[in-house]
């Protein structure tokens, strides 16, 4: 941060200042489709199987293909869709509380934090339960291609990711045409169209649910864990957030700024050469956004490296910002704030059992593989 932009020995640039990121994630010039890019893209692969999904193009067709499938979640401001699913995310995570008595020790990963955002996407898309478990195994699949373990084949991982995809993919697709038969009230139905003008392909079906469940998916389970692992190393703060429930929709916030789960958004590629803090960056190199480095910058926040849960003005880059900022950005604080005011309601003094935790081994998306409590 202290040097401004960085350039990498591969070519790329780093950027970890607050209003620079901030400036670049609204600039035209700078697009987040790969195939623009001048520098081979080793990271591409776990991503094949489908063409991008918006996340991965520009406008004008990001606008058109976000715009459509933001109707199906409901509108900006008053997202209803998101807020109509209170009741069931507390009766989801209310179950993954059930299954806790008679364990010794608990994951925070694997016993409550992974299976609720899949479960969630499922039940808003309208993926029947029965056909859950094979969604999970699919996700499974993609996280893990995002994230191989080492010493293992390094192609095995994104291979059967490509595979996961693909497969989802045809799910999805013919289980929107079911829809497009015998219309419900979830998403996929509202994906096939309305009638109201402007529909998504089949194809685009595909890869818009494929990005829901990728986006929203990892990264809920690691802002739950985050949240769980800096609760516990900030006693003091648990103990306020245990006195003042109302205080956990800007806990939430502060967790988004403090421990994003999205570090760095690397897809970044400038059509033109800019200008950034001074340095030239030229056209088609890969730009880096370093979202976690511009949350804790002091130019930007007070006291950045303490953890505050009352904190004011958070206006963090955890989602993002400008054309691209998180669609999903509404249900994942619902979701983080059902989690963990019901695990606090539940566990009466938990303690880590290892500090710090294994780590995934994703430099993007950040978080514990597993985290041990008791
Ligand atoms: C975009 C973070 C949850 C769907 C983004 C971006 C960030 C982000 C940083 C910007 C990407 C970019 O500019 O290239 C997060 C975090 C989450 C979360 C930290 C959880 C804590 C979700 C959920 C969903 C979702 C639950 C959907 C169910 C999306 C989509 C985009 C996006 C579709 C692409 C938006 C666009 O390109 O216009 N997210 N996200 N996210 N997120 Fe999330």
């Amino acid at each position: 941060r202290e040097e401004g932009v960085v350039r990498q020995e591969d070519g790329s640039y780093l950027v970890g200042t607050y209003h620079e990121i901030e400036a670049l994630l609204h600039d035209p010039r700078i697009s987040s489709d790969r195939r623009k890019r001048t520098v081979p893209d080793e990271t591409a692969l776990a991503e094949q199987g489908l063409p991008p999904a918006f996340i991965g193009l520009d406008d004008p067709e990001h606008h058109r293909l976000r715009s459509l499938t933001m109707r199906s979640f409901g509108p900006p401001h008053t997202p209803d869709r998101i807020s109509g699913m209170h009741d069931e995310i507390t009766r989801i995570v209310k179950d993954l509380l059930g299954t806790f008595p008679g364990k010794e020790r608990l994951d925070v990963v694997d016993d409550f934090a992974y299976p609720l955002p899949v479960t969630v996407i499922c039940r808003l898309l309208g993926v029947p339960i029965e056909d859950e478990p094979r969604f999970r195994a699919w996700s499974d699949d993609i996280v893990a291609g995002i994230d191989p373990t080492p010493g293992e084949d390094p192609e095995a991982r994104p291979r059967a990711a490509v595979e996961a995809r693909k497969e989802m993919g045809l799910y999805l697709g013919e289980l929107a045409e079911k829809r497009r038969a015998h219309p419900s009230d979830d998403m996929l139905s509202a994906f096939v169209g309305d009638g109201s003008g402007g529909q998504l392909t089949p194809l685009e079906i595909m890869t818009t649910s494929v990005l829901l469940l990728i986006a929203g998916h990892e990264t809920t389970v690691n802002l739950i864990t985050n949240g769980v692992l800096t609760l516990l190393r900030h006693p003091e703060e648990l103990a306020r957030l245990r006195s003042d429930p109302a205080l956990m929709p800007r806990a939430v916030e502060e967790l988004l700024r403090y421990e994003p789960p999205v570090h760095m958004l690397p897809q970044r590629t400038p059509l033109a050469d800019i200008e950034v803090a001074g340095v030239t960056v030229p056209k088609g190199a890969p730009l880096i956004l370093m979202l976690a480095s511009g949350n804790r910058d002091p130019r930007r926040f007070r006291d950045p490296d303490r953890f505050d849960p009352a904190r004011e003005d958070n206006q963090h880059l955890g989602f993002g910002s400008g054309i691209h900022s998180c669609f999903g950005a509404p249900l994942a604080r619902l979701e983080a704030q059902i989690a963990l005011h019901g695990l606090l309601q539940h566990l009466d003094a938990p303690r880590l059992l290892e500090d710090p935790p294994p780590y995934r081994r994703s430099p993007v998306l950040r978080g514990p593989r597993h985290l041990l409590i008791e």
